[in-house]
Formats: C-alpha cells, sequence, structure tokens
C-alpha cells in the first residue's frame, strides 16, 4: 500500500494504475475509520482494481464552533486498517496541500441542502462538496463509496455529480450499526458507556416511525410525535431535527408516500448524532 501526501504523488499512483486499465475506486473519509468505512473499503475493493482511501479532516466543512480542532485524528491505526483491507493508496493531505490559499471557488448545491443538516450546519454542504469536487478533480475516480449514514451528503454529492456532468459513479452503501442499533459513528467516541446507551434511543425512534408507516398510519405530523415521544425518554436527549421527507427531494411529506427518508439529529450532551431509515411505501 502507498501513501501520497501531495497530489502530484498522488496523480502519478493513479495514473500508472489507469494506464493498466484499472478500475479506480474512491473512499472519502475524515478517518478515524471504524466498521463504517470499512464496509465501503470492501465494496469498493470488491468492485474496483485499484482502491484509493482519502483521509483528511476537511476544514472548510466544520463551523468555527464545531469540533474541528478535537477530531479524532488516529492516523497510525488507520493506515494499519486500510493496509488489512487491502486498499491500493491512501491519500493523506495536510490542510495547506488542499487549500494552499484561500479558498475563492466553491461548489455549492441549492435546495436540497436548505432542509434537514442545512438549517443547524450553514456552509457545512458547502465545504463537503467542494472538498469531494476537489477530490473527485484530483483522483479522477470512476466510482466513488458514500454511506447512507450521511443520507443527504449522498444525495447533495449525487446531485452536484449530475448537475456538473462529472465523469464518475456514485456508490451508496447501506448504515452499519452496533448490535444495539446505534449507528457507527467517528463521533461516538465522544459518548460516555451513558450517553451511548441513550443513543440507542435514536435508532429505536426511526423504527418507530418504520413501524407506524408499515401500520398504515398517514399523518406525518402523528408520527413525528411518537417519535419525539421515544427520545423523550431521556430528557438528556437533545431533539435538533425529526424529519419525515421524499427520499430524493428531501422535501417534508404531510403522508408517507413513495421513498421516505426518516431522518433524525440529536445532541447528547456537546456530541451531534445524526440517523437515518429509508422506507419504502407501497403507494407510489
Ligand atoms: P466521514 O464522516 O469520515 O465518513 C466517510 C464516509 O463513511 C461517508 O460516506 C459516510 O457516510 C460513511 N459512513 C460513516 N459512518 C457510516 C456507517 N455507520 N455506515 C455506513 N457508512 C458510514 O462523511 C465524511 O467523512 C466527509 O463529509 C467526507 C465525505 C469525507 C468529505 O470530507
Amino acid at each position: 500500500m502507498k501513501v501520497a501526501k501531495t497530489i502530484k504523488e498522488v496523480r502519478s499512483h493513479v495514473k500508472a494504475a489507469r494506464s493498466k486499465g484499472e478500475k479506480i475506486g474512491l473512499v472519502p473519509t475524515m478517518g478515524a475509520l471504524h466498521i463504517g468505512h470499512t464496509s465501503l473499503i470492501e465494496r469498493a475493493v470488491n468492485d474496483c482494481d485499484y482502491v484509493v482511501v482519502s483521509i483528511f479532516v476537511n476544514p472548510t466543512q466544520f463551523d468555527p464552533n464545531e469540533d474541528f480542532e478535537k477530531y479524532p485524528r488516529p492516523i497510525e491505526a488507520d493506515l494499519k486498517i486500510c493496509e488489512e483491507h487491502s486498499v491500493d493508496l491512501v491519500f493523506n493531505p495536510l490542510p495547506k496541500e488542499m487549500y494552499p490559499a484561500e479558498n475563492f471557488t466553491w461548489v455549492n448545491v441549492e435546495k436540497l441542502t436548505e432542509p434537514l443538516c442545512g438549517q443547524f450546519r450553514p456552509g457545512h454542504f458547502r465545504g463537503v462538496t467542494t472538498v469531494c469536487a476537489k477530490l473527485f478533480n484530483i483522483i479522477l475516480p470512476d466510482v466513488a463509496y458514500f454511506g447512507q449514514k450521511d443520507a443527504q451528503q449522498a444525495i447533495v454529492i449525487k446531485r452536484m455529480v449530475a448537475d456538473l456532468n462529472m465523469p464518475l459513479k456514485i456508490v451508496v452503501c447501506p448504515t452499519v450499526r452496533e448490535t444495539n442499533g446505534l449507528a457507527v459513528s467517528s463521533r461516538n467516541q465522544y459518548l460516555s458507556q451513558r450517553q451511548r446507551k441513550d443513543a440507542t434511543l435514536i435508532y429505536k425512534a426511526l423504527q418507530k416511525c418504520e413501524a407506524l408507516i408499515k401500520d398504515g398510519i398517514t399523518d406525518t405530523t402523528k408520527i413525528i410525535g411518537e417519535m419525539r415521544r421515544v427520545l423523550q425518554q431521556e430528557p438528556s436527549i437533545e431533539i435538533e431535527y425529526i424529519s419525515i421527507v421524499n427520499a430524493e427531494s428531501l422535501r417534508d411529506l404531510e403522508q408517507p408516500k413513495g421513498r421516505v427518508l426518516a431522518a433524525i439529529a440529536a445532541k447528547i450532551g456537546s456530541t451531534r448524532l445524526i440517523d437515518n431509515i429509508l422506507i419504502d411505501t407501497c403507494e407510489k
């Protein structure tokens, strides 16, 4: 496995692979790799001939009051995980390699970035789309892999790729969960044991939503009320949003119809967690 710190090195490794006709897969990450990330890597290794993992804690997607400085950066452990998963190349640039000067050019996907997390993290998606556009331009992958865990991010990236005619395919992989249902996240390590237990209510609330929809309840306000009740079992959970939206447009639904995305963001202590499920209702 090769490790590249510079854009020049990455381009030369990838160029060599491409000249052999190899299919290039990219898994963009911010490191602190866990089984959610490795599920994407395994899929990429399975589908592609040459797999690149980027590890870069992207400053432009963090608000000044967010956890950029304290975000975990266990690079040695991450490189070992990549090696064990047969990754061909890790791209681990310094911020000044990716942003050598003040950034004037931004990629901004409209509309889809307004609801859900967009309401609470201004500028976040602009940072994500900009860094992903840069990574796609640097690596020129045939396929890039994203997790359903960050449902809105995956939708926004897909739209950017479509709107800007970027020549790659986006594959979205299922959310990996702990046995208690908690979606695996790099931020879970901020949680105490007690908070981890409380956090399992997030998935329980999403399961409640699915059960109510499957039972034929069609009033979204009522469903959201029931989900809120599940979360309120634990007063330390501060709900940011509970949304039931169309899984493509992310528009609020008065009644759950078609492909529905149920999504929650909540704070436990100072840790912000998000989770979601996709529900296919029979009615189209
Ligand atoms: P990061 O949070 O490190 O996540 C990298 C990828 O792993 C994302 O596509 C995310 O959705 C996926 N992922 C995280 N937890 C997962 C889980 N439990 N199951 C399945 N997939 C999971 O998302 C980012 O980094 C950044 O915004 C990035 C796209 C790298 C741009 O900086």
